[in-house]
């Protein structure tokens, strides 16, 4: 579990490799199907990027890049066993999503080849969260778009004990019954406690060269989209 919470990416790794079987599963259950209209709103986002291939990063087990409509789209994981279930997913092949094992600290793509980037829970395990964005960053063209949705720990308080109760009461024993992942599902809620908040995530961004178009609370502050165009050269 420490190694989990200090980001360490091989067992970042392994722990997904564990859960990737039931990942899907639990993912609706466990946020009560609000992953489906949250990803919906994150892919929306890409409206607004330039014409051009887009990169769904820390991509899963697809569910993102394959609902991105008339675009080129890599899928890009770390986690192979996630990205097998992605590729198996994958109904119609025609459409031709690229999938690629990648590192977000370090992508095997050369510099400003993406128009847009989007992460959907996945920023929070990165090592280092601002070497991220830069590496994004460099591999986005200049005007193109970053879209980030991933959970937070809801700022009103009322919320929050809301939330504390049901991480307690279903997200870790339902997790573990299962996933069959004795820890994995105590890890979520941990991750989420020491990740930054969404206002601290967009100075990151600007702090790496992005001026930051949409910061907002999904879902009473439980999740956030942030929405960013790469400024840098
Ligand atoms: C919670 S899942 C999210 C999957 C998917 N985006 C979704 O919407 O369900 C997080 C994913 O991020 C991947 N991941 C975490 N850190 C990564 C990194 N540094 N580089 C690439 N993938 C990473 C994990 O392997 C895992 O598949």
């Amino acid at each position: 579990m420490d190694e989990r919470l200090a980001r360490d990416p091989a067992a970042i790794r392994a722990m997904f490799a564990e859960v990737a079987p039931r990942y899907d599963l639990l993912n609706h259950l466990l946020s009560l199907g609000q992953d489906v209209r949250w990803r919906r709103l994150l892919v929306a986002a890409l409206e607004q990027a330039p014409a051009g291939r887009v990169l769904d990063l820390a991509t899963g087990t697809g569910d993102v890049a394959l609902a991105i409509p008339r675009r080129a789209v890599t899928g890009a994981d770390f986690c192979l066993d996630m990205l097998a279930l992605a590729r198996r997913k994958e109904t119609r092949p025609e459409r031709g999503v690229t999938w690629a094992a990648a590192d977000a600290l370090a992508l095997p793509f050369p510099a400003r080849c993406f128009a847009g980037v989007v992460i959907a829970f996945g920023v929070r395990n990165f090592a280092d969260l601002g070497a991220g964005f830069a590496e994004i960053g460099r591999v986005l063209v200049a005007g193109g778009i970053l879209g980030v949705l991933e959970l937070h720990r809801p700022e009103r308080r009322a919320v929050a004990a809301m939330s504390r109760l049901w991480n307690r009461l279903v997200v870790t024993p339902v997790g573990r019954l299962v996933s069959h992942d004795g820890s994995a599902y105590a890890y979520l809620p941990a991750s989420v406690d020491t990740f930054p908040g969404r206002t601290r995530m967009a100075e990151l961004l600007r702090a790496q060269g992005y001026e930051v178009l949409v910061s907002r609370d999904l879902s009473c502050g439980i999740a956030a989209l942030t929405v960013a165009r790469w400024e840098g050269a």
